[in-house]
């Protein structure tokens, strides 16, 4: 087991560049199996990160040739044959359901479990079966194995009961090569997904309207291979402006899109951070923290609920009284508790976390509850009087490239101890 202990309460300074996104690359990689070619599928910008690792094996497990090198993955699936993923890899990872599409497509049959995942609440995968149904897929359940066959896929209308990011890539991939068209209403709008419509492109698909709330696929017989870049993570770059904001920084962060990240400029602005903007870049001047009436989560383009937590840190040092609601998932509350324990002032009513800002945080012991709490608990970390030792980061280790690596660089005192 490992853990962080940070010393709190120096600022930082100078600028982190931004490797890939995770959530572009983990459906990008499943996408891959579609391809018929026996030519390799490059992916650059990927970041070495946990779940990347597992996305691999269970690539791999399916019969494909992985291999990472200097953050590009080389993939090639000419050998698949799998059309099964055991559960012990399903449960490791909850984007292991990106591939059920991607395999009926491909094989025309795939056996999954349910997957597994950070403990934010419950994460049906209803619209992605009810997606797939109206694909012409049949699924079945029998004790916890879940088996859809579908020799032929057809093209159709689907109707999105919610904009899920999953449940829209998902049924992205599978329409690519069903037959006849597939227009994807209430679609998620993530960057994620403009990301997977450019990618599939890139291979030979007919998809268009990604980043609007109608997707238009069109079927075609098969799909070649191709080298992609894929966009900045996102929610590492707000990650790190809020590192700065809340050590009261001048940092910067680099190579991204700033665009991506327009709520949380916003919300960050609104809460007394002044940021400047660039082409690729975006900086944080100077902070005076005050509290923001209401910060409410949503699809995009709404403030992601990925950044949900690292700003409750925030706002747990700003004058006033700040209230969360956290609309996209039902319990993403699990790190109030830890940070009262660093002497935060929160609490929670249903979906609605009240934060009474406090004048400082006091060094603890606290425990990581999933990856974006842990997060955000290394911020109040770095904020905090005192030391800060975090336990179970083997969560923060799914999504962040030894976040302590970059957090160093700009002058933080965080050290990763095993014990
Ligand atoms: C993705 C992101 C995750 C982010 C989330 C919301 C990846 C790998 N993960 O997760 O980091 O927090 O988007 O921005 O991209 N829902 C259903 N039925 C379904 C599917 C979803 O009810 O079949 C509900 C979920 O329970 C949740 C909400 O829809 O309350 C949003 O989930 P969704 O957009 O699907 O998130 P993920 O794709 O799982």
């Amino acid at each position: 087991m490992e853990s962080f202990v940070i010393n709190g309460g120096n600022k930082l300074q100078g600028s982190l560049y931004i490797k890939g996104a995770k959530n572009s690359m983990l459906p990008i990689m499943a996408a891959s199996v579609l391809s018929s070619s026996d030519k390799t599928i490059d992916l650059h910008n990927i970041p070495d990160i946990h779940d990347m690792h597992v996305m691999k094996k269970i690539l791999q497990s399916l019969g494909a040739e992985v291999q990472f090198q200097n953050n590009t993955l080389r993939i090639n699936v000419k050998n698949l044959k799998s059309y099964t993923i055991s559960d012990e890899l399903m449960r490791e990872m909850r984007s292991s359901i990106f591939l059920m599409g991607p395999l009926l497509s491909k094989l025309g049959k795939v056996r999954v479990t349910y997957p597994g995942g950070c403990s934010i609440g419950p994460r049906p995968i209803d619209l992605h079966f009810k997606g797939l149904e109206a694909m012409g897929a049949v699924i079945r359940e029998e004790n916890g194995s879940i088996t859809a066959s579908a020799p032929r896929l057809t093209g159709t209308e689907i109707h999105l009961d919610y904009p899920s990011v999953g449940a829209t890539e998902n049924l992205m991939m599978t329409a690519v090569l069903a037959r006849g068209k597939t227009v994807i209403y209430n679609a998620a709008k993530e960057p994620e997904i403009v990301d997977l419509q450019n990618f599939l492109n890139a291979m030979g698909a007919r998809v268009r309207g990604a980043g609007t709330e109608t997707l238009r696929i069109t079927g075609v017989k098969e799909l070649g291979h191709c080298s992609y870049r894929i966009i900045p993570d996102r929610i590492v770059a707000g990650t790190y402006l809020i590192a700065a904001a809340i050590t009261g920084s001048n940092m910067q962060v680099k190579g991204i899109i700033p665009a991506h990240l327009d709520a949380v400029v916003a919300k960050m602005r609104e809460a007394g951070v002044t940021i400047k903007v660039a082409d690729d870049s975006l900086e944080v001047v100077e902070s005076d923290l005050h509290a923001v009436e209401t910060l409410r989560t949503l699809p995009y383009p709404g403030f992601p609920t990925d950044l949900q937590p690292q700003m409750m840190a925030l706002l747990a040092l700003a004058k006033g009284n700040s209230n969360i609601i956290e609309s996209v998932f039902e319990a993403r509350f699990k790190h109030v508790d830890e940070f009262n324990r660093l002497r935060a002032n929160i609490v929670v009513d249903g979906r609605t976390a009240i934060i009474r800002g406090v004048d400082k945080l006091y060094g603890a012991e606290v425990h990581t509850t999933d990856l974006r709490a842990g997060a955000a608990l290394i911020l109040a970390g770095l904020a905090a009087e005192g030391t800060t030792v975090i336990r179970n980061i083997q969560h923060i280790d799914r999504g962040y490239e030894r976040i302590e690596d970059d957090l160093k660089k700009v002058g933080a005192k965080i050290e990763r101890k095993r014990h």
